[in-house]
């Protein structure tokens, strides 16, 4: 029997006038590589931060491995899409402040053996000592990916991680990740708007709609890793299915807005 780690239930939201979501559910298994897709503006950010208990939900209820987020949120660690590195601080430095922050009584260096294997796991092991000045776009991200695995998370959020980077990285972090994931048996949710990303990447993909958001289409991806949508008629069927919904809701956001 598969656990769910995480669960939206009928959860409603409003920014002053504006509905965010409407009876919004979904559940998230224990070990899954989720991708939440939908078009910009449709909440998937803010989904991330209900997750984490930085904003509180209007209405249903949200919970992160059985308790309310205002207890689950220890259990959660954050990608974003710009690292946010402490520039003091080197790469080796940095991954520690995550655990200095997180668990106050852990001996240093404990922490700083951690640290150094997660950095190896991310492939810096020749880069712990530079600071985020003189690491590329990709070495700073992985840098943060071997920080939010530091504090032991459950479940790793991942908001749009590799948008910033060229199409080359993005490609070979995508690889990285997925690597990662099956070294780790984490559960994650990665948030895109990108089809092709979340094919390449997922074993469930939630599609979501345009405000008041919705979970448009649940799709299963079986296809094995590493995956090659192009040479795949099954991939290839469902990235077609996706982009034709996904233009949808395009046009039904122009017309929204005009
Ligand atoms: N603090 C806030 N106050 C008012 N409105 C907000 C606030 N935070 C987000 N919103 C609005 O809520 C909606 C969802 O925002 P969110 O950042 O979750 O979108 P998103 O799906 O992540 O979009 P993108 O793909 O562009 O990152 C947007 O319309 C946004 O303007
Ligand atoms: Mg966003």
């Amino acid at each position: 029997m598969t656990t769910d780690v995480l669960k939206f239930e009928n959860v409603s939201l409003k920014f002053k006038d504006e509905t965010i979501y409407e009876n919004l559910t979904f559940s998230v298994r224990a070990g899954e590589f989720l991708c939440i897709l939908g078009p910009s503006g449709c909440g998937k950010s803010t989904s991330l931060r209900l997750m984490g208990d930085l904003i509180p939900a209007d209405g249903g209820h949200v919970s992160v491995m059985g308790a309310d987020p205002s207890e689950g949120w220890s259990k959660l660690a954050y990608v974003f899409q710009s690292p946010r590195l402490a520039p003091w601080r080197t790469a080796l430095g940095n991954v520690m402040l995550g655990m200095e922050l997180r668990f106050t009584d852990k001996p240093k260096a404990e922490m700083r053996s951690t640290a150094e294997r997660l950095l190896a796991l991310v492939g810096l092991q020749d880069d712990m000592e530079k600071y985020p000045a003189m690491l590329s776009g990709g070495e700073r991200q992985r840098v943060s990916i071997a920080r939010a695995l530091s504090v032991e998370p459950e479940i790793i959020l991942m908001d749009e991680p590799f948008s910033a980077l060229d199409l080359n990285t993005r490609r070979r972090m995508r690889d990285e990740i997925i690597r990662i994931w099956q070294e780790t048996g984490k559960t994650v949710i990665f948030v895109t708007h990108d089809v092709d990303e979340a094919l390449t990447l997922a074993n469930r993909v939630l599609l979501l709609s345009n405000k008041p958001t919705t979970v448009l289409e649940t799709i299963e991806l079986e296809a094995p890793r590493p995956r090659d949508i192009e040479n795949s008629p099954e991939l290839s069927e469902q990235k077609a299915h996706l982009i034709s919904l996904f233009q949808t809701l395009e046009t039904n956001a122009t017309e929204q807005d005009n």
